[in-house]
């Protein structure tokens, strides 16, 4: 018989990852001193376009650790600040939740200024709960953004990290994932979101 050898570490399964999130989530619901709760499909900020930061204060840098403890407490891992009801070009990603601290991106006004390939992978939104659909988009993106100093930088991401900032990036402008579905899905979304609605589940 060959030895077993055991790990050190239990292998992480779906059920521990969510515990470890719902256990981060409620510390800092606990801990945040302000959370802006997430606004919902067809809120009309949702549908336009946010105006770009101009003014780098420090209550600006203040309201972007907001919208990280909003995010968390929400249990997601991108938030753009129309989403509370904020209508500027700030948004916030953390692909790790929580779990890397260098993983905690900030994008104040960003742009795509590089793309190739094409993945298609599923998303969902803190705005529209329960929808979940895969959605084409670009394999490697690169950004230019700014920090809460307004200073420029630029960071590129693949797979999750590049969904990520390409669904964040539309909400700034307006566009939620449902709108770069087929025809038939996004109709289908729709009606799903009016059941919802119509029990008072949304
Ligand atoms: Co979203």
């Amino acid at each position: 018989m060959p030895t077993e050898i055991k790990p050190d570490v239990q292998p992480e399964t779906p059920q521990s990852r969510a515990a470890v999130r719902a256990a981060t989530r409620d510390a800092i619901i606990k801990s945040a001193p302000r959370l802006h709760p997430v606004i919902k499909y067809p809120h009309p900020t949702l549908l336009r376009p946010g105006e770009p930061v101009t003014e780098f204060t420090p209550e600006l840098a203040q309201f972007v650790e907001e919208m990280f403890d909003s995010m968390y407490a929400a249990e997601g891992i991108g938030l753009a600040a129309p989403q509370i009801d904020v209508s500027k070009q700030i948004a916030v990603i953390d692909i790790s939740f929580h779990e890397q601290p260098e993983d905690k991106l900030i994008l104040i006004n960003p742009v795509v200024i590089g793309r190739s390939g094409k993945q298609f992978e599923e998303e969902g939104c803190l705005s529209l709960p329960e929808i979940r659909e895969k959605v084409h988009r670009d394999a490697w993106v690169k950004v230019r953004a700014q920090n809460v100093k307004g200073e420029f930088f630029e960071v590129e991401g693949t797979e999750l990290l590049a969904r990520a900032m390409l669904h964040e990036i539309d909400h700034l402008h307006g566009i939620l994932f449902i709108d770069r579905l087929s025809r038939l899905k996004r109709d289908l979304a729709l009606r799903r979101i009016r059941k919802l609605q119509k029990n008072g589940d949304w």
